[in-house]
């Protein structure tokens, strides 16, 4: 689905990324964590097609990626709903822009915003949300589209521990129910091996290993011993970069 070759990337004359090589299967999910400014929101701003590459390649489906395309879903932290716009309209956007009929509109946003469990929230404004039902309204907004490739940048870093919880099991869910490529930024380890197959750990804009990890899927995994070992190794590698670092 997604193959990086050789991708580097510079602001001005700060290197962000050096080098990346990455392949990325189709239906499958990918992790990508390590420390602040190591470069991945650069990574998946690439990827989206939002800033363009000048060194190495990047291909989606076999296309090289120039600018954005109609079927890579993209979920930031700061939610970007429209404020001043109800739920209803906030998730129809993006069918509205794409000059879909307005009763294959009324039905889509209907059905997605029962599958998201949001439904009773249609005539909100999002000031009127909570971060949890903020992000299931991106969320909507975002699958409405039907996208082929979701790219996540920490979509759960602002929420308390059990609502990061539940968004996390909604994505698994969502995944299971009918898979889709997911690329997915985070800082969290836990975050990290519940939701990725591939686990892609970089530290200064570079990849410094990556894991896969065998028990991803299992919706009841935070309650085994497996998925702390896990959690152990991606840590111990994260910390070696800070040893490092620090020497
Ligand atoms: N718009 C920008 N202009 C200049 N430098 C940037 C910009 N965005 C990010 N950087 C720099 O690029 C590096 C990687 O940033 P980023 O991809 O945001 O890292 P991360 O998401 O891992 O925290 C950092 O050194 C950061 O300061
Ligand atoms: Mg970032």
């Amino acid at each position: 689905m997604i193959q990086i070759k050789d991708l580097s990337y510079s602001y001005d004359s700060d290197i962000a990324l050096r080098n990346i090589n990455l392949h990325i299967e189709k239906n499958t999910t990918c992790a990508i964590i390590g420390p602040s400014g190591c470069g991945k929101t650069t990574l998946l701003y690439l990827l989206a097609g939002f800033i363009d590459y000048t060194e190495g390649e990047i291909y989606i489906k076999n296309e090289k990626v120039k600018g954005s395309r109609k079927e890579t879903g993209i979920i930031l932290q700061d939610y970007s709903l429209l404020p001043w716009k109800t739920v209803w309209h906030n998730v129809a956007l993006g069918l509205k822009i794409r000059g879909i009929s307005k009763d294959k509109i009324e039905k889509e946003v209907d059905d997605i915003l029962h599958e998201l469990d949001i439904h009773e929230l249609k005539t909100k404004y999002p000031a009127q949300l909570s971060g949890g039902q903020k992000q299931r309204v991106t969320i909507a907004r975002t699958l409405i589209i039907k996208p082929d490739l979701l790219l996540l940048d920490e979509f759960t870093s602002a929420l308390d521990a059990m609502t990061k919880e539940n968004i996390q099991n909604l994505i698994l869910n969502i995944y299971s129910k009918k898979p889709v490529t997911i690329v997915f930024v985070t800082h969290s380890i836990e975050e990290a091996v519940f939701l990725g197959q591939k686990i892609v750990i970089m530290e200064k804009a570079k990849i410094k290993k990556i894991i896969d990890n065998p028990y991803f899927g299992d919706v009841e995994i935070r309650s085994k011993i497996d998925y702390y070992n896990i959690c152990l190794e991606v840590r111990r590698w994260l910390r070696e970069g800070k040893t490092y670092e620090n020497n």
